[in-house]
């Protein structure tokens, strides 16, 4: 965005950059050692959505199997005008926006409120935000866009301060989280909103049937499982390592203990790998697996109750009419 240009922006915004240069490869160093040293081995997820896990992703979201998209869409359609008279926000902030494909819902209900100005769309992936811009200036050509690349779990501190704001935080993304992590962002929305500021729209996957949750994790075209080797082939790349992609099965586990799917890779045979980029060798045994992924469930409570205890009070909640998932607002107090 030029300086001055606070106004309406036309046409697609510039995304602003508060990444540091480099950041992202000395984050994945840092991730890729501290992760591939570790027992068991595990690797965060941020490091899927590279241009082609992002479109991986969009086709994760078709799946016949995968119905949290659909159970979120479901609620957003028919409840968003409820949940922007709950909040009605002149900012709207939306944390991991990927492909932005629920959020037009969410801005005309905020925009009949008819307070809204502007739309921040937060990711870390360049390519996601440039691909969203352009379907939503030719959507709300009045609204102001500010994509701005940047990593939610670091950088909330470059977010907008002024004004009533909404943070929505949609797609399930809250329960690829560690408890601790989820707990620190929770805070940190809470600090970046302050009391009175605006409120946070959160949708989470709620517990259910082990026979429909795994499949939604592990489809039967393989989609999901090419989705969670690429961040084998994104080291690869990254880092010069040498991953035979091929030896590696894709691994969707329901732990109900810790109400989560675990995506994991599991190595098919004994295999050493080099990973030049961080000066490092590892070694797999056959059959030892490689966690990816976290998907964590909720119940309607449960998320309630986290949300009271990072200063919240919840406004609303609403679920799909199977009551597979569920959208929360929440005001920060
Ligand atoms: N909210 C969208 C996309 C969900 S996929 C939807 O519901 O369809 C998760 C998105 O979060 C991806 O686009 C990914 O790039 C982004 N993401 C993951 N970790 C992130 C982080 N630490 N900071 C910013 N964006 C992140
Ligand atoms: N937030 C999504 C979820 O937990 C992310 C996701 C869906 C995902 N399918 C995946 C992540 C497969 C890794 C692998 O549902």
């Amino acid at each position: 965005m030029s300086t001055g240009a606070k106004n309406t922006v036309h046409g697609p915004a510039e995304i602003a950059h508060y990444l540091p240069p480099h950041y992202l490869e000395s984050e994945l160093r840092r991730d890729v050692l501290a992760g591939l040293t570790a027992e068991p081995k595990s690797l965060p997820p941020k490091w899927f959505y590279d241009d082609r896990g992002s479109k991986l992703f969009e086709r994760i979201m078709e799946l016949p199997e995968y119905y949290p998209t659909r159970a979120e869409r479901e609620i957003l359609e028919r409840y968003a005008p409820d949940m922007a008279a709950a909040s009605p926000a002149e900012t709207l902030i939306e944390l991991g926006s990927g492909s932005s494909s629920k959020t037009p819902r969410l801005i005309s209900a905020l925009q009949e409120e008819g307070r809204l100005q502007r739309y921040v769309a937060v990711d870390v992936s360049d390519g996601a935000l440039l691909g969203a811009g352009d379907h939503l200036s030719e959507t709300f050509p009045g609204l102001e866009l500010s994509p701005v690349a940047a990593d939610f779990e670091r950088q909330l501190h470059v977010l907008p301060r002024n004004g009533h704001r909404m943070v929505a935080f949609l797609g399930g993304t809250i329960g690829n989280l560690e408890p601790e992590q989820r707990t620190a962002l929770l805070e940190d929305i809470h600090d970046l909103l302050g009391p009175g500021g605006g409120s946070l729209l959160v949708g989470t996957d709620l517990i259910k049937p082990e026979e429909i949750l795994v499949p939604a994790y592990d489809d039967s075209a393989g989609v999901t499982a090419e989705f969670n080797k690429n961040v084998l082939r994104v080291l690869n790349r990254e880092l010069g390592a040498d991953f035979d992609v091929d030896e590696f099965d894709h691994v969707a586990v329901w732990l109900p203990e810790k109400r989560r799917i675990e995506m994991r890779l599991r190595a098919r045979k004994s295999m050493l790998v080099t990973l030049p980029g961080v000066d490092l060798q590892v070694l797999f045994a056959a059959g030892e697996e490689l966690r990816t992924e976290i998907s964590t469930k909720f119940s309607r409570d449960g998320i309630a109750v986290e949300l009271e205890a990072a200063g919240f009070r919840v406004a609303g909640q609403w679920t799909d009419s199977q009551d597979r998932y569920a959208v929360t607002v929440a005001e920060a107090v």
